[in-house]
C-alpha cells in the first residue's frame, strides 16, 4: 500500500506535534468520555473472564474493543502525526492487579533488521481507569525514538530510572498516551491494586509506504473489523488494509543468508551488473 496523503484534523496543534516527533510521546489526558469508558471497561472485565474459562477471546469482535480500532478520539489525533494512511497492527486489552510484575526496558518497532525510523508506527497506551501510582508506572526515555537500536537495547536496566526517564504515574480516567514505537519504555512494578485494577489497553499503528512485519492472524483480524463494520461506513477503511504487512516468518531463512557481512559490497556487485 503506497501512503496517500491525507488532509490533517487539526486535533494536535504544530507544537504537539513537534513536541511527538522530538520527545516521541504525547499525553491525552482523561480523552474518553464516561459511556465509552464503561463500556470499555465492561468489554475488558467479559474478557478477563472469558480468558479464564476459555470463551470468546477474539478482541476485534467485542462490541467495545472491536471498534475501539478505529475511535475516532484516537485515530483521528494518530492521523494528525501521519499524515498519511495508516493500517491498524494490534489490539490488546486486560487488567493488572495486585502483584503485576514488570516489563523491562524496550521498544516496539516492528522492523527486522532494525535499521531506520523512515516512517511512523505509533502505539497508543490506554488507561482507563487512570494511573495512581499503584501496580504498575508508565516508564518512557524520551528522544530514544531517534536513535536506531535493538528493541532490547536497555533490557539490563530493568525497569530503573534512566538519565532523563520519565515515570507516569497520575494520570485520570480514559486517558491515553501516544508513543513512538520505537521508544524505550517499561513498566515498573508497585505495590498496591487491593482495591484498585489497571485497566490496560494498547493498540498500534503502522503508517503506509513501506512493508510491515506482521503475523497472519492479523490479517484475519483486520478482515473481521471490515465485516463487522469497525470502518465506520468506510471513512477508516484505510485502517485495515493488510497491503502493507508480510509474514516475516515466510522470509527468515532467506534473511538469515542474505544479513551477513557487508552491505556496500552487496550494493556495488549490483551496480557493477547493471553497468
Ligand atoms: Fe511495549
Amino acid at each position: 500500500m503506497s501512503e496517500e496523503r491525507i488532509k490533517g484534523n487539526d486535533y494536535l496543534s504544530q507544537a504537539e506535534i513537534d513536541q511527538f516527533n522530538v520527545e516521541g510521546y504525547l499525553i491525552f489526558d482523561g480523552f474518553f468520555d464516561r459511556d465509552l469508558n464503561k463500556r470499555l471497561k465492561e468489554d475488558v472485565d467479559q474478557l478477563m473472564i472469558n480468558r479464564a474459562n476459555k470463551g470468546e477471546t477474539t478482541l476485534m469482535a467485542l462490541p467495545a474493543l472491536g471498534p475501539l480500532t478505529s475511535e475516532p478520539t484516537v485515530v483521528d489525533r494518530v492521523a494528525d502525526l501521519m499524515r498519511t494512511t495508516f493500517t491498524h497492527h494490534h489490539i490488546h486489552a486486560r487488567w493488572q492487579g495486585k502483584g503485576e510484575s514488570g516489563v523491562s526496558w524496550h521498544h516496539d518497532y516492528e522492523q527486522v533488521p532494525q535499521t531506520n525510523r523512515s516512517h511512523l508506527m505509533v502505539h497508543v497506551f490506554i488507561y482507563l481507569d487512570g494511573l495512581n501510582g499503584e501496580i504498575g508506572d508508565l516508564l518512557v526515555l524520551p528522544k530514544s525514538h531517534q536513535r536506531v537500536m535493538a528493541r532490547d537495547a536497555y533490557r539490563q536496566f530493568m525497569y530503573e530510572d534512566l538519565l532523563g526517564s520519565v515515570t507516569i504515574d497520575n494520570l485520570s480516567p480514559g486517558s491515553f498516551v501516544v508513543v513512538h514505537s520505537a521508544l524505550q519504555h517499561a513498566r515498573r512494578p508497585k505495590p498496591g491494586g487491593e482495591t484498585f485494577r489497571r485497566y490496560f489497553i494498547d493498540t498500534s499503528y503502522c503508517q503506509h509506504g513501506i512493508l510491515w512485519p506482521a503475523s497472519r492472524r492479523l490479517w484475519q483480524l483486520n478482515q473481521m473489523a471490515l465485516d463487522l463494520g469497525w470502518d465506520r461506513d468506510g471513512k477508516y477503511a484505510f485502517l485495515y488494509d493488510n497491503s502493507c504487512f508480510f509474514d516475516p516468518h515466510d522470509y527468515m531463512e532467506q534473511f538469515n543468508i542474505q544479513n551477513q557481512g557487508s552491505l556496500a559490497v552487496r550494493l556495488m556487485a549490483e551496480t557493477d551488473s547493471t553497468s
